[in-house]
């Protein structure tokens, strides 16, 4: 593994991995710890690193010799890692939801997968089961006493934050109704109105779709409590994954892409499957007031958006009569099709994520687009206390090529004034989850932190947690993981140092 302090960009087409390297990581997780003290590989821990990082993502993804059809379908597995005085601990804990407790019993799939797994038995065995399996494998957050595993088709599952025990599912102190999905994207706004609040929404679709917008309270005793709520209907099918959130807005794209259910219906494919884009569709950007802002009670204001499919948004701010938006944009949905094997694709075939900037003038309506980056990035961050404003500094995670799609094998540091990069580079065998910024506590400059990110090794086949200097990205320490661990989806970080952070405004 080599800190690369320059830019290594090979031209598109130029392969920088192997793919049995890069596919190796997907594997069952075999075994649950508690509290491994972590083996360092080379350098040091920062002393004041002191908190929790939580990471989710699928943890089984093969059962009775039968393999997930895409790794989005696999059962939610949380790792948790405890910073404390330049020492780790390592937890880990599959989430006992029904399903899970059901199919390791049957040691077999008895459910479908959204994204394309089918019961054992072919079409007939699939047809006109239209259960969801809760895999809670998206993402995890802490809120108040409550660590939330979350998959946005279902209501999330409340686990100890420590033990990483379930405890079942939960309806959030009462603000979700029985079975009520729960977006997997929560937005943490770091005290635009007085106090720091959590956002997040659940989406009902259809021909219309409707947004429930609720913010919580995340300070002190009433952690947890529901502070906001409000529902707004909007024309059309919607696939809402993320949004993004300023001082007065909720902003959210509703992708041009239609569902056609049938042969979800009649057991040929899995819903998300069935997802597809609408020649000539018109995207939307959807602006939601925020009950604690300036336009509350006002209706949603909806602008056209440019041409692209958009999973992720990086962060979003407001300058003057302008609300700007940045967000990864895709040229299609990119799905796995029901004869592909998801560990043979040919990211030469997929469409690259391409970092946008859009420019929503709500008095004149018009929006203008540009590109802040060409090269194929996904899990993007800004500093957690920017979250809404203006920031200097985003980390993301990259291919290693210049241009189109390839695994994840860096992190880039993108100054959003003047373009300025930094790069860690996971070398020819190394491949990275998302990339998490942790900023120092306190801090004084927004790039005043670190960088983690789990890493496979497809050398030595193993996982990896690497820790890194936010400002320049080198290299301060890799641990080794006592399980292997398949890509995940995110994970979030809980501060143990109860020093207050200097605000950065
Ligand atoms: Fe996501």
């Amino acid at each position: 593994m080599a800190k690369l302090a320059t830019n290594t960009d090979l031209p598109s087409g130029l392969e920088t991995f192997k793919q049995q390297d890069w596919s190796s990581a997907y594997c069952n997780v075999e075994k649950e710890c508690s509290n491994i003290q972590l083996d360092l590989i080379k350098g040091e821990i920062p002393k004041k690193l002191s908190g929790i990082f939580y990471k989710n993502g699928p943890g089984v993804l093969e059962r009775n010799g039968q393999w997930v059809h895409h790794p989005f379908d696999g059962d939610g597995m949380i790792a948790s890692i405890n910073f404390q005085n330049g020492k780790a601990k390592f937890t880990n804990r599959f989430i006992r939801t029904k399903e899970w407790i059901e199919e390791e019993k049957a040691g077999e799939f008895l459910y479908r997968g959204v994204f394309g797994t089918k019961k054992p038995g072919g079409a007939i065995s699939n047809a006109f089961d239209l259960r969801l399996k809760n895999i809670a494998n998206t993402n995890v957050i802490k809120l108040g006493n409550e660590l939330l595993a979350l998959w946005e088709a279902a209501s999330p599952y409340s686990l100890d934050p420590e033990t990483l025990e379930t405890h079942g599912i939960s309806n959030i102190n009462g603000a979700l109704k029985a079975n009520e999905p729960f977006s997997a994207h929560p937005r943490f706004d770091p005290g635009h109105h007085k106090e720091p609040r959590m956002v997040s929404f659940s989406v009902k679709t259809g021909p219309k779709s409707t947004i429930r917008l609720m913010e919580f309270s995340i300070q002190g005793q009433n952690a947890g409590s529901l502070l906001s709520d409000r529902k707004d209907t909007f024309k059309g099918f919607a696939f809402l994954h993320d949004f993004a959130i300023t001082p007065n807005w909720a902003i959210f794209l509703q992708n041009a892409i239609d569902f056609n259910p049938l042969p979800f219906i009649l057991g040929q494919k899995g819903a998300a499957q069935c997802l597809k884009s609408k020649p000539n569709g018109q995207g939307k950007f959807l602006l939601i007031p925020r009950d604690c802002g300036k336009f509350a009670n006002k209706p949603p204001q909806i602008f056209d958006a440019p041409n692209g499919f958009v999973f992720h948004h990086l962060n979003a701010y407001e300058k003057k009569q302008e609300v700007v938006i940045d967000s990864i944009f895709y040229k299609d949905f990119p799905s796995i099709g029901p004869e592909e094997d998801f560990r043979e694709i040919n990211f030469n075939e997929l469409p690259e994520g391409i970092l946008k900037r859009c420019r929503i003038n709500l008095l004149t309506n018009k929006i203008e687009c540009e590109i802040l980056s060409k090269q194929c990035c996904e899990f993007a961050m800004v500093n957690p206390n920017k979250q809404g404003l203006p920031a200097k500094y985003s980390w993301m995670a990259t291919a290693a090529k210049k241009s189109g799609n390839g695994p994840l094998q860096q992190v880039k540091k993108l100054n959003l004034i003047n373009n300025e990069t930094h790069y860690w580079n996971a070398g020819s065998k190394g491949f990275l989850n998302e990339p998490i910024m942790v900023p120092n506590n306190p801090a004084i400059e927004e790039d005043d932190g670190w960088i983690l990110s789990l890493i496979w090794n497809g050398e030595s086949k193993t996982s990896e947690l690497i820790i890194l200097q936010a400002s320049d990205l080198s290299h301060q320490a890799t641990l080794k993981l006592p399980i292997k661990i398949p890509y995940g989806l995110h994970g979030s970080w809980v501060n143990l140092n109860q020093t207050k952070s200097i605000e950065l405004t």
